[in-house]
């Protein structure tokens, strides 16, 4: 029988009392992390704010903590810190049976006919964003697309169409995120924090005044995800409380949008400084589309538009370098006993850069997925930029509709320019420090 050791026994430090390396990270977005990796290899121990975690990294590992060994490990305790304040406990920060039962009521929202259902919208956001772009000449980049992707959010999420509504959710939603990051949590008027309870409690207004209103029409089902959420059932007839349904809207909202804005960003940044793969996606989309209109249909057939958006979630893992998740059952992994009360840390990051899984792994190269290649398939948990197992990602179809909207009609009617130019092709590490500076210059083709 094999003797595990005790997790304290891993190599690594817990740095500093209390904070550990929490400014570090923070201040990396996690990349500090790689430092760790170099120095003590694929499992090494931290402290993150007070409480001690195992970091592990490589696909096997990714594979036990998010599928294998999910009974094992709690998305709650991993993201409470971090979201409870601000959007109590959504799908993402739930376990266990609540989780999957809440999963079962959500998933048809995401896929099929519903998907299908949220084309024309997203396809009309796109079309006033470019517009709007053109006529402002050049625009902040990160800006831009978190609104676009905010507004499809607004629109298709809680099915508001009204302008002058559209615009007060957007307010109240930046107020309530800029609330997720003050470290006085102190629900006072003029905190930044107060400020983003009282948007919380507008918002939450809001979406009660909806629910009210449909129900009083009779009117529970339509097209956008509030609708559908409304009339969801599962096999006994159950349905989520109304107060969780607006929890997960207002969640949904943030998983729409930062993550998709992100993606999209670096997207434009690459592809603006690759003349070569321009002109390939705009060959693939001549071959495919022909003189039609886009439709839902000619999306799937866009393959190396698909290896691009793969790459990009590899190399800027835009929802971020690591996901958290807390250990409540005894989690053994290569020798180690990680006991309850630990935090354990997914690093999708470091394992989209290891070398035995992605040739020339610092190198931006779409091509790594084409079907010569398949450097993803050599493990089904390689890449986990939407992550993976129970908490994979749910809106990922919604997503990659959205951003191949938006670069089909960009590439069949635009030209483009990001600054500055020595972004593009680097190994970027800290891409959200980066992005701000980020302006996009739009010319028609
Ligand atoms: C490029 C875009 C996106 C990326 C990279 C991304 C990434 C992720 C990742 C890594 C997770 C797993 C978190 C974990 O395991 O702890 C996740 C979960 C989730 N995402 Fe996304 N996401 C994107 C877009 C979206 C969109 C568009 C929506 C909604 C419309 C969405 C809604 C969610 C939800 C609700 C969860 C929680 C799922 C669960 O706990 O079962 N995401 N996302």
């Amino acid at each position: 029988m094999i003797q595990l050791k005790p997790a304290d026994k891993m190599p690594g430090s817990f740095g500093l009392p209390i904070l550990g390396e929490t400014l570090e990270l923070i201040s990396t977005q996690g990349w500090g992390l790689a430092k760790n990796y170099q120095r003590y290899g694929p499992v090494f121990k931290i402290n993150l704010l007070g409480k001690k975690h195992a970091v592990l990294v490589g696909p096997e590992a990714n594979r036990l903590v998010l599928q294998e060994k999910v009974d094992c490990v709690s998305s709650y305790l991993g993201w409470k810190s971090t979201m409870e304040h601000i959007f109590a406990r959504p799908m993402m920060l739930q376990d266990g049976e609540e989780h999957r039962r809440t999963r079962r009521l959500m998933a048809p929202l995401f896929h099929g006919k519903a998907i299908a259902n949220y084309f024309n919208s997203m396809q009309s956001e796109v079309n006033r964003c470019l517009s709007q772009w053109l006529e402002r000449g050049t625009v902040p980049l990160k800006n831009e697309f978190n609104q676009l992707a905010l507004r499809i959010g607004i629109r298709l999420l809680l099915g508001v169409q009204v302008e002058r509504e559209i615009e007060q959710i957007e307010q109240w939603y930046s107020t309530l995120v800029r609330g997720a990051v003050a470290l006085l949590r102190w629900d006072v008027p003029f905190t930044n924090y107060g400020r983003s309870q009282k948007a919380r409690r507008q918002l939450k207004q809001f979406l009660q005044n909806i629910i009210a209103e449909r129900k009083s029409h009779s009117r529970q089902t339509s097209d956008d995800v509030l609708g559908l959420f409304l009339a969801s059932v599962d096999e006994q007839g159950n349905a989520l409380a109304e107060s969780q349904i607006i929890d997960e809207t207002i969640h949904l909202l943030n998983g729409a949008h930062f993550t998709t804005a992100t993606s999209l960003t670096w997207t434009l940044v690459e592809l603006g400084a690759r003349p070569e793969w321009r002109e390939r996606l705009r060959q693939e989309l001549k071959r495919v589309l022909g003189d039609e209109t886009l439709n839902l249909g000619h999306l799937k057939q866009l393959n190396q538009m698909t290896y691009f958006l793969k790459e990009v979630e590899r190399f800027y893992n835009p929802a971020g370098v690591v996901l958290l998740r807390g250990v409540v059952k005894e989690l053994e992994y290569a020798g180690y006993c990680i006991p309850p009360g630990w935090g354990v840390i997914v690093a999708q990051g470091l394992t989209h850069r290891l070398p035995e899984i992605y040739t020339a792994p610092e190198t931006f190269d779409p091509d790594r997925f084409s079907p010569l290649r398949e450097e993803d398939k050599k493990h089904s948990f390689a890449l986990i930029g939407f992550g993976g197992g129970e908490h994979t990602c749910i809106g990922m179809e919604f997503a990659n509709m959205e951003m191949k909207i938006f670069l089909a009609t960009l590439l069949r009617h635009y030209d483009w320019d990001v600054t500055p130019k020595s972004e593009a092709g680097v190994s970027q590490k800290f891409p959200f420090q980066a992005e701000r500076e980020l302006q996009a210059h739009l010319q028609i083709r």
